[in-house]
């Protein structure tokens, strides 16, 4: 078990700080047994049963050895009535890779029999499955732990369980084995298609039980998902061997993994068969899609040109690196059909002295002139980012190299954050000067400028035809319908409800800063926007 770094400047700074060392004090705890197989301690009178548990250091490490694709059946025929007359919750927080999970652990559960409920009080099982990207995604599942906790006390037999990338960190498990013994299961994202042994494991043995990996392990295919609505959501690979100095992604999801291109080709297919309108290819970074392929030359590009061969509407994926987008991938993209013209392209920072801290390996010019490119190459395209503000020693002058490079860009939308330290990652032991306040005024300024710009290109939509997937109802007025277009701008527009699920053509009649409003067309044709 690691020690939290005392360097670290968030710990420096007192404000917000965490004192993570009353979490390694196992003194109170009793080891009741250990072998091979693992090892059971009791802390504060509850059993725990450790079959395996998050080490950072391990996680660290990209071992050659070969990743192994497993086709098989994971739920064995006597755990599939386990759940039967049961019900579970799922809290998903964080990325499109976690909602994902979720369905994949949704498709589990159902195969045990479970279904699902949205009231807390006739769950029998309630699953959080977290994220770890910033401290407040994290501040929020300990928040919504201690309202399980009351839960728990007036239903023990509740099964409550933490999985996700928070349950791949050393001190977050330590913190829940010291302070929240109440929790029955603790997954990481390796495992996941353990959590049938898991639920019957703590459901007989009423221990606490603790399963994590810290090396990635196989990729396993054929899992069950519960997928709902029209648009779906295809892993193409898994983990991140990138190790941006801030993210603590590379730890949490393990090494570069690509599946099998013909499981993901007849995954979309089979998708396509049943009716979905849209899938989205998702990876950390798809972009090195193929690249640990010993026995094939296979690429991203190369994936995205047979996408376009399968009879789907639409294909997105998320999310790229700028570093290994390349010119094959540009020129596959530009063929449009079902491709559409949307690119996420996280920035981070315009200045390249931030970005080399970031250790992100392309610099200021190098990210404009691929945006440049792909703006050419794809009429219409629709850019969005990422950025981080107040990096550990961001000056005045690399943060207005960001507000220039966004100005420069003009985004449709983006999402920006305020840097968060992550133990354990190179970032969160720099030297951090720049004051709170000055990062959420820079923050502020930034989002002003993005908000901007998206007015600015909705403007330019004024009077087009769009194709617009139509998603549901909108969230404030039911009479009106929400969808996107292609290049996944947000038109609100009046119709009727069986549209639901089906692509029409919109008029765009009115512009607003973060969606378009527009009346419904027949018989044209649209732009691609
Ligand atoms: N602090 C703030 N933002 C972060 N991100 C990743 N790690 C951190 C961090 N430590 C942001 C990046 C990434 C997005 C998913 O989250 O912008 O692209
Ligand atoms: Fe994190 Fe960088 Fe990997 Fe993205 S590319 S997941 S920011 S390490």
């Amino acid at each position: 078990m690691t020690k939290d770094n005392p360097n670290s400047p968030d710990l420096k700074s007192g404000k917000g700080s965490k004192d993570y060392s009353k979490y390694f004090d196992f003194s109170d705890a009793k080891v009741l047994s250990e072998d091979e197989f693992g090892k059971r301690i009791r802390i504060k009178g509850r059993e725990i049963n450790i079959m395996s548990e998050p080490n950072h250091r391990q996680e660290k490490q990209r071992g050659k050895e070969d990743v192994q694709v497993l086709y098989g059946n994971v739920v064995p025929d006597e755990l599939r009535s386990i759940g039967e007359g049961k019900h579970y919750i799922i809290y998903t927080f964080g990325c499109q890779m976690n909602e994902h999970d979720t369905e994949t652990i949704k498709g589990l559960l159902e195969q045990m029999g479970y279904r699902g409920t949205e009231d807390r009080k006739v769950a029998d099982i309630i699953l959080l499955n977290t994220c770890a990207i910033r401290e407040n995604a994290e501040d929020r599942v300990f928040g919504e732990l201690g309202h399980l906790m009351h839960l728990k006390t007036e239903k023990p037999d509740l099964l409550l369980g933490v999985c996700g990338c928070m349950a791949q960190e050393e001190n977050v498990v330590n913190r829940i084995l010291q302070k929240h013994g109440f929790v029955d299961i603790i997954f990481g994202t390796h495992n996941i298609h353990r959590l049938p042994f898991l639920v019957k494991e703590a459901l007989f043995s009423k221990e606490l039980v603790v399963d994590v990996w810290s090396k990635e392990g196989d990729i396993i295919e054929n899992l069950p998902k519960k997928r709902e609505g029209m648009k779906a959501w295809v892993n193409i690979m898994y983990g991140c061997d990138k190790f941006c100095t801030y993210c603590i992604v590379p730890f949490t999801r393990g090494k570069e993994r690509s599946r099998r291109p013909e499981d993901v080709i007849a995954e979309v297919r089979d998708l396509a068969r049943q009716g979905f309108k849209e899938v989205t290819l998702l990876g950390q970074n798809v972009n090195a899609y193929g690249k640990d392929f010993t026995d094939i030359t296979y690429s991203f590009g190369d994936l995205m040109d047979d996408m376009r061969l399968i009879d789907i509407p639409r294909v997105r994926f998320t999310t790229s690196h700028p570093r290994d987008f390349d010119d094959q991938l540009i020129s596959v993209l530009a063929k449009g059909g079902n491709l559409v013209e949307h690119v996420h392209l996280p920035v981070q920072s315009g200045s390249t002295e931030v970005l080399k801290k970031m250790s992100r390996k392309y610099s200021r010019d190098r990210y404009l002139e691929l945006a440049h490119k792909i703006k050419v190459a794809i009429p219409n395209v629709g850019l969005t980012t990422d950025i981080i503000v107040g990096f550990p020693g961001e000056t005045d002058e690399q943060f207005e190299d960001t507000m220039t490079l966004v100005n420069e860009i003009g985004y449709d939308s983006a999402f920006t954050f305020i840097y968060s330290p992550r133990e354990g990652t190179p970032a969160a032991i720099m030297e951090d000067n720049v004051p709170m306040e000055v990062k959420k005024e820079r923050l502020q300024r930034l989002n002003k400028a993005i908000e901007d710009n998206s007015r600015m290109n909705n403007e330019k939509m004024q009077g087009k035809i769009v194709e617009v997937l139509v998603e549901g109802e909108s969230k404030n007025n039911e009479a009106v319908l929400a969808g996107r277009t292609r290049s996944n701008r947000l038109v609100h527009f009046v119709g009727s409800k069986d549209l639901i699920g089906t692509l029409v053509n919109v008029e765009i009649s009115e512009v607003k800063t973060w969606y378009i409003k527009g009346e419904i067309v027949t018989e044209s044709i649209a732009v691609n926007s």
